[in-house]
């Protein structure tokens, strides 16, 4: 079970690894980059380089001999090591905190040996003075030049041993004075907020302490410089964590000003006990670097999770169109309605139809029924079959809402099993939306989930569930379990929540996924190994989601980001849209649609099916292509412009959007990236009309270098162009 939490994914080709035994250099280098590290006179890991190409045959200097900045701060606080432990008077963060039976707190790691395979690499490195063991895991991605790394801490000792704090990895930035963080920040119906900060003396903590990844931040970051870095050009050293629980990436400027990050599992209130013989396993860190700006670097992150990360990868399987209820009907779902839904929804060229919440036990709103996973007979007197069969004889898949981690006071469920919840005995549950968090660590509760599951799926022709998990954790207690091993909550949920989905997965091969928290409160690349596609936020006003899905973009790649097409004035925020608006809005991402088609008229069919049609024919490039944000959203910009390039460079799909014109407003020239210059291109609008002088075809020079006028006018106007090769 522990493999799908630190096995870095099989790449999809290996870097080429490499070990100097004279200098003690270790060195991988991808596409573009360079990492290095080295073992030093005292028999420490630092690390010597990570950054832009080097050639193949350039010598590394040996790490140098580490020393003490002064008194209070020892040599391993101003060192830039690649995993150190708490001890030897550390002042910076650790890589690991251990506590021994005896009260010591002290670990003082040592370069042990190493096995290097076409694969990567493993260092193993041992404390100076028990059997304490430690392994580093080192692999490249080639093509895109990603690093993974995690960590593995052994206890050989005779006694337990507690871990209190452990990382994936550290990893050093060279040094400098200007460089800025850019992160992730947001609350439900606002996630995805790029923010930047100057990385200053001290420490930036990003981090989730919800036992989810959560949407206040994201575990991803980019650290660019500043006066060098903008969303073309410059050095981006980016990554990304791995992990749905509880974490935390530092990013630490030192005394010395040597920047760096750890990140890894959150150690606050974190205690793992292990038995003699026992390991703990981290997750992986993902670490990039880029000489393009955001950009490149994000484009680099894309190509990884398409190439090695998402289920089906190096070829995930294209997003369908897709028809949700949730905004339609939320709660009163029945056959009869459904079927009218789907009816509709066929005539627009949907692909997969899914019911939302409300169609199992009693769940009449959110006060009752989670946790019951069987058809409300009421709702639907013949099981989900006749709904289902309609479904598939309209031509469409059908998908189904659960939310298996979560129980309802009010259930047979928690009636049967108040112990199943996630509680400090004797102490109140806090509920949220209604709902308690059931203990997925148990195995027994595992078992019940994967069970409830596999038999609804097993029963009903079922594609594509959409797994929701509407709360965060309160009291985060295992009363079952010793005092001294209620925290292995942290790790075991997780892990158990990850084998639930390998084992849904194995057993229901053409199953597919959604990961949904209330909208983006679990999007990180440990989930998006095991599910297909996510919901970035319930927020589906289309201007609100243009910002949105820019910020998404810096970390995540649109061909796994949802974006329904819903009424208009939105329920967010009542603002009113055109459905072209809202269309083209949603087709930056994985186009769904959300509003109830019982309220829509002959001309919004006609719309919508033109534009699902078109959606179709660009989906391969805006879902798999290189995305290029040429004009952003943020910052209260009233224009905004994606271009996607398809990896065969044939075809190019561009959309831009105003918020609100003034009077003599001028039409900018759009500069395209990303095409071939060579070839010539046919452009073709999708909706809005390009400046009457343009030309109809050519060069993917004159595109890039003189670029094409769409003029926009009036408030929340939109238009997008496709160029095909010729
Ligand atoms: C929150 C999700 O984000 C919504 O899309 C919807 O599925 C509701 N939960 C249902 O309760």
């Amino acid at each position: 079970m522990g493999g799908l939490v630190a096995a870095a994914l099989p790449m999809r080709s290996t870097a080429s690894v490499g070990f100097d035994p004279a200098s003690r250099v270790f060195r991988l280098d991808g596409e573009g980059v360079t990492y290095a590290f080295g073992i030093d006179s005292a028999g420490q890991v630092q690390s010597l380089h990570w950054g832009g190409p080097l050639a193949l045959d350039d010598q590394l200097a040996p790490a140098p001999k580490p020393s003490d900045y002064s008194g209070f701060d020892r040599a391993n606080s101003v060192t830039p090591l690649e995993f150190v432990a708490f001890g030897g008077g550390l002042v910076t963060e650790p890589s690991l905190k251990v506590a021994f039976p005896s009260g010591v707190r002290d670990l003082v790691l040592k370069y042990l040996d190493h096995t290097l395979t076409s694969e990567g690499i493993t260092l193993r490195m041992k404390d100076i003075s028990t059997e304490v063991y430690v392994e580093l895991r080192y692999s490249m991605d080639k093509a895109t030049g990603l690093l993974a790394r995690s960590a593995v801490v052994d206890n050989r000792t005779k006694a337990w041993l507690r871990v209190d704090q452990m990382a994936a990895a550290t990893l050093n930035l060279p040094f400098g004075e200007d460089y800025e963080v850019n992160y992730l920040t947001g609350r439900w119906a606002a996630e995805w907020t790029l923010q930047k900060r100057p990385l200053e003396a001290g420490a930036t903590v990003l981090e989730s302490r919800l036992g989810m990844t959560g949407s206040q931040n994201n575990p991803w970051l980019a650290i660019g410089r500043a006066g060098l870095t903008d969303e073309d050009n410059g050095p981006v050293w980016f990554g990304a964590l791995a992990w749905s629980g509880a974490w935390r990436i530092t990013v630490e400027k030192d005394i010395v000003g040597h920047p760096r990050i750890t990140a890894g599992y959150n150690p606050f209130d974190f205690a793992y006990r292990l038995k003699p013989g026992e390991r703990l396993e981290t997750p992986v860190f993902y670490a990039g670097f880029s000489h393009d700006g955001m950009g490149g670097a994000s484009r680099r992150m894309h190509r990884f999770q398409r190439s090695v990360i998402l289920p089906g990868a190096p070829e995930p399987k294209l997003r369908p169109v897709l028809y949700n209820s949730w905004e339609a009907t939320e709660f009163a779902v029945n056959e009869v309605g459904q079927i009218a839904l789907a009816e509709k929804a066929a005539t627009l060229g949907v692909e997969r139809f899914v019911m939302d919440d409300g169609w199992f036990g009693k769940r009449n709103n959110d006060h009752a029924g989670l946790g019951d996973w069987t058809v409300n007979p009421e709702k639907f007197p013949n099981g989900l079959e006749a709904l289902i069969s309609r479904v598939r004889g309209l031509g469409m898949e059908f998908g189904l809402w659960v939310e298996p981690e979560m129980v309802n006071p009010d259930s047979q469920l928690y009636r049967a099993h108040p112990d199943w919840v996630i509680n400090f005995k004797g102490r109140p549950r806090t509920e949220g939306r209604n709902q308690l968090v059931l203990n997925l660590a148990r195995s027994d509760v595992r078992d019940y989930v994967l069970k409830s599951l596999d038999l609804l799926l097993r029963d009903n022709d079922i594609a594509f569930l959409k797994w929701d998990h509407n709360r965060s954790w309160s009291e985060p207690g295992w009363p079952e379990r010793a005092p001294e091993d209620q925290q292995k909550l942290y790790v075991d949920y997780t892990k158990n929540l990850y084998w639930i989905l390998a084992e849904l997965r194995r057993r229901h091969p053409k199953l597919e996924i959604e990961s949904c928290a209330g909208g983006g409160g679990r999007v990180d690349l440990g989930i998006m190994h095991l599910t297909d596609q996510v919901w970035p936020t319930d927020n589906t006003d289309p201007f609100d989601r243009l910002k949105m899905q820019d910020g998404f973009s810096h970390a995540y790649m649109p061909g796994v980001m949802m974006a329904w097409v819903t009424a208009s004035p939105n329920w967010v925020n009542k603002r009113a849209t055109s459905l072209e608006y809202r269309f083209l809005s949603a087709m930056q991402g994985c186009l769904g649609i959300g509003d109830n088609l019982n309220h829509w008229g002959q001309e919004d069919f006609a719309t919508a099916k033109r534009l699902v049609a078109e959606y179709k024919s660009i989906r391969q490039t805006v879902q798999r292509g290189d995305l290029y944000r040429l004009i952003s959203p943020q910052g209260g910009s009233e224009r905004s412009a994606t271009l996607t390039v398809s990896e065969t460079k044939r075809q190019a799909v561009l959309f831009t959007f105003l918020h609100s014109s003034s009077t003599f407003d001028a039409t900018p020239l759009i500069q395209l990236q990303g095409l071939d210059p060579q070839a010539r291109y046919a452009v073709r609008s999708l909706v809005g009309a390009v400046e009457a002088d343009t030309p109809k075809i050519a060069s993917g020079s004159y595109w890039m270098h003189h670029g094409v006028r769409i003029p926009l006018r009036g408030d929340f106007q939109a238009a997008a162009l496709v160029l095909d090769v010729v």
